[in-house]
């Protein structure tokens, strides 16, 4: 054990010393526009609560009322609620999809898609950017993969070009919809010319945008009107869902496909019933937020357009998450460091979570942001960057 010590204790120290050691903090009200730390009150642009329902009268009434407080078992054991059986249908059509299927969350969600339908024999193309949960899908799929430079056609082609030369069982490429540290939107449109040329099927993490884009919040690809497109679309309920959990849509047999295959589906007990009732109540609220939508474009838009006025690097941010990647892991740090004293929440986010040298300030908008708090961010971040150097 004397070496288990040893070891551990040598790699946290390499962390620290890099500036990449991470610390759990308590804070109050997380999903809050305004949140508490250490007894002192900060303005939140950390939570990915995007429209506020975290705290939506009628999805806590809905957690309330459950009569039970726990799930007995993996949905395959004991059976389900008609509430799930529900919400599957109520998902199904909302996306206008033939199926869909309840995982417990994102993370689960893409690890089970990927692993289930790929193998040592498939080609998988994903985008650099990707959140983990795709990348450790990949890797636990055993399938042979092509990362793609950012949002790069060309790159994608080349990759779909050189695996077509190699006898593959299945092609898929998989990329998020909303990039979750950039903010930027991946061109969807273009990924489906290459998977109908290529032969290639189509997976989608609609995580960050489902709720806050297209008719209905249905998401990016909806809003594109090319959703029928999409083969496997994910979407999760820990964001503008304000609740827990996750789901994926695709043609019936697809989702059968999963209910048989996906491990991380089968080998774990269901959602509980009050989460399930809360899901329920914020996809009807959802349908019905358009304003809350527009509200959170409009701030998320006046907010970057303000700091690329002034300098900052905000990546390619068309969405409600605004980066400002400022390089380095130490002086990220400071910078969110110097916000919060002045009251302002915005983690700073480091490699591996980006690559080397892209440390960044990542802020993420809420509808229910004040504009007078948003301004007061704004004035903040100018101020600090203008001391620390960070504006180009
Ligand atoms: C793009 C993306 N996919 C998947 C996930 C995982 O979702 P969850 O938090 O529900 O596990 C996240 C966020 O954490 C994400 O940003």
């Amino acid at each position: 054990m004397k070496n288990w010590e040893l070891e551990v204790n040598n790699e946290l120290h390499q962390l620290a010393d890099k500036d990449l050691m991470r610390e759990l903090k308590i804070t109050l009200h997380a999903a809050n526009s305004v949140c508490m730390r250490d007894g002192k009150k900060l303005l939140n642009f950390s939570s990915n609560n995007y429209l506020g329902l975290a705290k939506h009268p009628l999805l806590i009434q809905a957690m309330q009322k459950a009569e039970e407080a726990g799930s007995p078992s993996s949905r395959l054991l004991v059976g389900h609620e008609d509430a799930t059986h529900y919400l599957e249908e109520q998902l199904a059509k909302w996306q206008q999809a033939e199926s869909a299927l309840v995982f417990s969350n994102g993370y689960m969600a893409n690890l089970g898609v990927l692993s289930a339908f790929l193998n040592s024999r498939d080609a998988v193309f994903s985008d650099q950017f990707n959140h983990a949960s795709i990348v450790d899908g990949i890797r636990l799929s055993g399938a042979r993969s092509f990362r793609y430079r950012h949002n790069n056609m060309n790159h994608l082609e080349s990759l779909l070009q050189r695996a077509s030369k190699k006898n593959y069982r299945r092609k898929l490429i998989v990329t998020d919809a909303v990039f979750s540290m950039d903010g930027d939107i991946a061109p969807l449109r273009e990924i489906i010319l290459l998977k109908e040329k290529y032969g290639a099927a189509l997976f989608v993490d609609e995580a960050h945008s489902v709720g806050t884009m297209g008719p209905l919040g249905r998401g990016l690809a909806h809003h594109l009107g090319i959703a029928d497109q999409v083969d496997l679309h994910m979407g999760t309920f820990s964001k503008a869902f304000g609740v827990y959990g996750a789901y994926v849509t695709a043609k019936k047999d697809w989702i059968r496909y999963l209910i048989n295959t996906s491990r991380s589906f089968i080998y774990t007990t269901a959602l509980p019933p009050c989460i399930i009732a809360a899901i329920i109540q914020s996809l009807k609220v959802i349908q019905k937020s358009d304003k809350s939508r527009h509200l959170l474009h409009r701030k998320s838009m006046e907010f970057r357009s303000e700091l690329t006025k002034y300098g900052f690097d905000t990546a390619n941010s068309s969405t409600q998450i605004v980066p400002i990647v400022i390089g380095d892991s130490f002086q990220a740090l400071t910078f969110s460091q110097k916000l919060m004293e002045k009251g302002v929440l915005a983690v700073a986010i480091r490699p591996p979570t980006v690559p080397v040298d892209g440390a960044r300030l990542r802020f993420s908008l809420m509808s229910s942001h004040r504009e007078e708090d948003i301004q007061k961010a704004i004035k903040s971040i100018i101020q600090i960057g203008n001391e620390y150097g960070v504006i180009r």
